[in-house]
């Protein structure tokens, strides 16, 4: 038998929603818990402490996180001493602490968005005097430096640069519940870089809401001077970043990214709609030509580019030909990727108090259409790459799949065997195309470039 320390530790389970910001939080949240003393766990029934970052985007999130706390109440009952926490967006909304405390009243700590660095004091405050926890902070404090991180997504490291959102589109929930945006000071942003590159790090993600408006609130520098200074690190990686808003992306920033051997070959640029009158009611601040407008510069700099996309179908009032306008310009873009949704009301946002919501049934036809749309162009740019040899970021196992998984500049992932290869770039020869996968031979690993 082993015995190790993990035997006797506390342990804890964080369980995850939302965004790639929130991924991100959740590994904060166990450096804290580990400089407590805890061992992480997957498995919840073994787990001391419960931890639940949650996300209110849409409602089926908000759902998803509720169900898996209800199921918690049985292991409660038999675990009396287990603490569960339930942080993250949905906890930030005005009144959904007392709500959520009453509906299942045996949650240990909520804390808000604003509240993360306090974790470990409720966790103690909690461990000592027994009583419920309830901390939500109406606003945002200055930005913590320094707090503990357990990163869990090697070979990838995500970094913030910006907090909150300051753009108000009348769907979202993310301006309420994240607070204004602040921007993280570069010369942070520059050593986390640096720390990461040392420890083997092969992919960086500057992580922000709207990474394009970067340091509007400092006034000495904006995004496309922070990428310049990343991407000028010495070290071979990968440099990426999201989310960007169309409005914001100004020219000098695409020729940053053109510039750059280091920064990935694709672009997330969230269009949401296609029409204009809905652009909008949403308040997106940018025409449908002034989009394409967006897509031609960053062709014109860098013809190759992919660019990915979110886009929302059922927001209020859309008609037929709103939505004919979205159809009309995924085809005319044919984007490398897009995350497709259903228009959700959100409690306390303009577009939830909007005259004309659309049906149910009218939103699940235009999204069935729309991803059938976007698949072709998927599969279709997927068969180009057949025959092809890629250079490909080896991120992880698929264990169902038996084969190493990683992606290209153009974040098009590719399935192959082989041996050791997390961490390394590989070259894969393209045997077969799926949807939006690949799979391929690896022909060799690259030598680490010296840049
Ligand atoms: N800050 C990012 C995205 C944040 S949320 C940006 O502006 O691009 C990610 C995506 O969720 C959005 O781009 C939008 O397409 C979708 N989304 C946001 N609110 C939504 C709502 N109420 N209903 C459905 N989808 C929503
Ligand atoms: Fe939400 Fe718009 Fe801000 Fe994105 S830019 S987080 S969609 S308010
Ligand atoms: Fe992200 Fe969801 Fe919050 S998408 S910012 S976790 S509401």
């Amino acid at each position: 038998m082993i015995i190790s320390m993990e035997n006797f530790a506390k342990k804890y389970c964080i369980i995850t929603y939302g965004c790639q910001m929130n991924l991100h939080e959740s590994e904060k949240l166990a450096g804290i818990l580990q400089t407590l003393g805890y061992f992480n766990t997957d498995d919840e029934t073994d787990a001391d402490i419960v931890v639940f970052n949650t996300c209110c985007i849409r409602e089926n999130a908000e759902k998803k996180a509720e169900g898996n706390i209800g199921a918690l109440k049985k292991l409660k009952r038999d675990k009396k001493d287990m603490i569960i926490a339930v942080g993250g967006c949905m906890t930030q909304q005005k009144g959904y602490a007392e709500k959520l405390m009453k509906k299942f009243p045996f949650i240990d700590i909520v804390f808000g968005t604003h509240n993360l660095e306090n974790f470990a004091e409720l966790i103690l405050e909690r461990t000592e005097s027994k009583k419920h926890i309830v901390k939500v902070d109406d606003k945002e404090g200055k930005i913590v430096e320094g707090t503990p991180k357990a990163r869990s997504s090697f070979p990838n490291g995500w970094v913030n640069i910006t907090y909150g959102c300051d753009n108000f589109c009348t769907y979202c929930i993310v301006p309420y519940v994240r607070g204004r945006e602040r921007s993280r000071d570069p010369e942070e942003i520059i050593k986390e870089c640096e720390n990461l590159i040392s420890l083997g790090y092969k992919e960086i993600t500057l992580l922000g809401q709207n990474v394009n408006s970067y340091g509007r609130d400092l006034g000495n520098i904006d995004f496309a001077t922070l990428l310049r200074r990343v991407s000028a690190l010495k070290g071979d990686f990968r440099l990426c970043f999201m989310t960007n808003h169309p409005k914001d992306l100004t020219e000098d920033l695409v020729k940053a990214i053109a510039e750059s051997d280091k920064t990935a070959r694709t672009v997330h640029l969230p269009v949401q709609a296609g029409s204009d009158r809905i652009l909008k009611l949403m308040n997106r601040h940018y025409t449908r030509e002034e989009y394409l407008e967006k897509i031609a510069l960053l062709r014109k700099y860098m013809p190759d580019v992919s660019i990915t996309t979110d886009i929302m179908v059922g927001f209020p009032t859309e008609t037929e030909e709103d939505f004919n306008d979205t159809m009309s310009l995924v085809k005319e873009v044919r984007f490398g990727g897009a995350f497709t949704f259903v228009y959700s009301p959100r409690s306390g946002t303009p577009a939830a108090k909007m005259a004309g919501q659309v049906p149910e049934d009218v939103s699940k036809e235009r999204i069935i259409k729309l991803i059938d749309l976007q698949n072709g162009i998927n599969r279709e740019q997927s068969r180009a790459y057949i025959g092809k040899t890629i250079s490909v970021l080896c991120e992880g196992y698929d264990d169902r799949k038996k084969k190493y998984l990683g992606r290209d500049t153009y974040g098009r992932m590719a399935y192959f065997a082989g041996k050791g290869l997390i961490g390394k770039f590989v070259n894969v020869n393209i045997k077969k195309a799926g949807g939006i996968s690949l799979m391929g031979e690896l022909l060799s690993v690259e030598e680490e470039k010296d840049f």
